[in-house]
């Protein structure tokens, strides 16, 4: 019952958050920064509410757990479209792992919109495009970053958005951090009922960024005016 019940939970969460992020995106579609930043206060919110929802498992012992694990064969992670159209919407398009399970065409159909659509990262280079900022490579993102950092009262309402994104994905890759351990505790080094090795394939994940350049610009700030 746990089980099956905590399952449920998360994907009435991850609809929330799909929901959510749409808001956001419309919103930097409209340079409506302010708005973005009220729909990523709730994203906050629930991504750490998700996160202490492993405990409530981690109530489970591996002994009980081992009971009726086998009759979950071949159910798994993986059949979550909502966290892969998560991760799609971000810009992390991990269609390698979509192997592992077996979708309906409207799932198939879902992911597809998800994976062609504008992404996160690509609504936002295009807010900085539109301010005049240089978005056209890795590198010059960077540097986009550190001149809004060195002067952030000038533009305020971008460091806002930049915070709350990189606070998105700190806070998602704490999810990761979180299930994965669960997962060694639960189960050790055994395979995954999806195919994978498990907490090994699960440890992979946790080196994914959704904005990667927000990261790397980390190196040089407090370096002063950078203009
Ligand atoms: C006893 C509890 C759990 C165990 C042992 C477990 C184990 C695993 C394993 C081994 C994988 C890798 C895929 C595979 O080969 O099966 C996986 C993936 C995944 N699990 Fe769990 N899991 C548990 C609970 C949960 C819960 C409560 C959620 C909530 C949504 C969840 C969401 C996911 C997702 C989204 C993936 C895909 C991750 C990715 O590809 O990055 N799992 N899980």
């Amino acid at each position: 019952m746990l089980f099956i019940v905590i399952h449920q939970v998360y994907e009435l969460w991850f609809k929330q958050l799909l929901h959510e992020l749409d808001a956001a995106a419309a919103a930097l579609d409209r340079d409506d920064l302010l708005r973005a930043g009220k729909n990523f206060r709730r994203i906050h919110t629930i991504q750490r509410l998700i996160e202490q929802q492993v405990d409530i498992l981690e109530t489970m012992a591996p002994q009980e757990f081992n009971q009726f694990r086998d009759h979950l064969n071949p159910a798994s992670g993986f059949q979550s479209v909502q966290f892969r159209e998560l991760e799609f919407a971000c810009g992390l398009h991990r269609t390698d792992v979509l192997q592992w399970v077996e979708l309906d065409d409207e799932q198939r159909a879902r992911l597809e919109r998800r994976r062609t659509a504008p992404s996160l990262y690509d609504r936002l280079k295009e807010v900085l495009r539109r301010r005049g900022f240089a978005v056209d490579s890795s590198e010059a993102l960077v540097q986009t970053y550190r001149r809004i950092y060195s002067d952030e009262a000038a533009h305020y309402d971008l460091y806002l958005l930049l915070e709350d994104l990189i606070e998105f994905d700190e806070r998602f890759l704490l999810w990761r951090g979180r299930h994965v351990r669960m997962v060694e505790r639960m189960i050790g080094q055994r395979r995954g009922t999806g195919g994978s090795s498990g907490a090994q394939y699960l440890e992979s994940t946790l080196a994914h960024r959704f904005f990667p350049e927000l990261w790397a610009v980390r190196t040089y700030l407090g370096e002063g005016t950078y203009a």
